[in-house]
């Protein structure tokens, strides 16, 4: 394993390489950063290139202030495989805001992308109200630092399954969300709140796309994942059972089990 920090348009991004094999990007939502994947990392690294980086402004990333797009992500993702001399096309794997940034990274870097796994994520923008509570959001973390956050998402993020069994991830995840620095939960914030409904790109991602959700999800529902796997051209919708918003902490097995069968369905995962 490698934990690197690359240099890339003038910041540093922690970036975690491992394995060998066709490039594997995963991408991980908000406010989170690369551990979100640490049950996949290891399994999927047998196989496959897993490349897992902290976006800007989480984990061991720098921080930007101000507002963070997600082009300006996906942007920094593709200098990341730039860094890393990834020159062939990557199966591009996000969660959430990992995926709003993937359909971005598909609109700007089509070439670089082979197939797509998209995890309870959206292609509709936020509507105003959501908006004004990101900014809200954004305003409070950047006057009090990130204590309150952990609270006023855990209820959206887990399943109850996961509130009744699974302390260890909903630690480890609060020790995440405390940790991460306020601006950088705060850029992102506004970026989300600021980004185009992509519905009408669906048609055109000629790319095969596993999309995955968890059957309690409520931020990205598996019913509104039904109508993204209506209208793209070449998806399979996979729902996960006993999990809410995180499948990948959730039920961990049942997400590599699915990724290995859409990645090699010759190979039994
Ligand atoms: C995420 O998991 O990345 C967030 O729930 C995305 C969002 O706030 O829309």
């Amino acid at each position: 394993m490698t934990n690197t920090i690359l240099s890339v348009d003038n910041i540093q991004l922690a970036v975690l390489d491992q394995g060998k094999g066709d490039p594997l990007l995963l991408v991980h939502g908000f406010p989170l950063d690369h551990s979100m994947w640490r049950f996949q990392i290891d399994a999927l690294s047998t196989r496959y290139r897993v490349i897992a980086p902290d976006l800007r402004g989480f984990g061991k990333s720098d921080v930007t202030q101000g507002t963070v797009t997600m082009s300006r992500f996906a942007d920094d993702l593709a200098n990341v495989l730039d860094a890393l001399k990834v020159s062939s096309a990557i199966t591009y794997c996000g969660l959430s805001m990992g995926g709003y940034i993937g359909w971005e990274f598909f609109r700007r870097h089509r070439q670089r992308v082979s197939r797509m796994i998209m995890c309870d994520t959206r292609t509709a923008k936020d509507t105003a109200q959501v908006a004004r509570g990101r900014l809200l959001m954004a305003a409070r973390v950047c006057a009090e630092g990130p204590g309150f956050v952990p609270e006023a998402m855990f209820p959206k993020l887990f399943s109850k399954d996961s509130f009744r069994h699974r302390a260890d991830i909903i630690e480890k995840t609060r020790n995440v969300i405390l940790a991460s620095p306020a601006e950088g939960i705060a850029a992102a914030q506004r970026g989300m709140a600021q980004r185009e409904d992509v519905t009408q790109m669906l048609t055109s991602v000629d790319v095969p796309v596993l999309l995955l959700v968890g059957v309690h999800d409520v931020i990205s529902p598996p019913a509104e994942m039904q109508h993204m796997a209506n209208a793209l051209p070449l998806a399979t919708l996979k729902s996960v059972d006993h999990s809410g918003h995180l499948p990948p902490l959730e039920n961990p097995d049942a997400v590599n089990k699915a990724i290995f069968s859409f990645l090699n369905p010759l190979l039994d995962g």
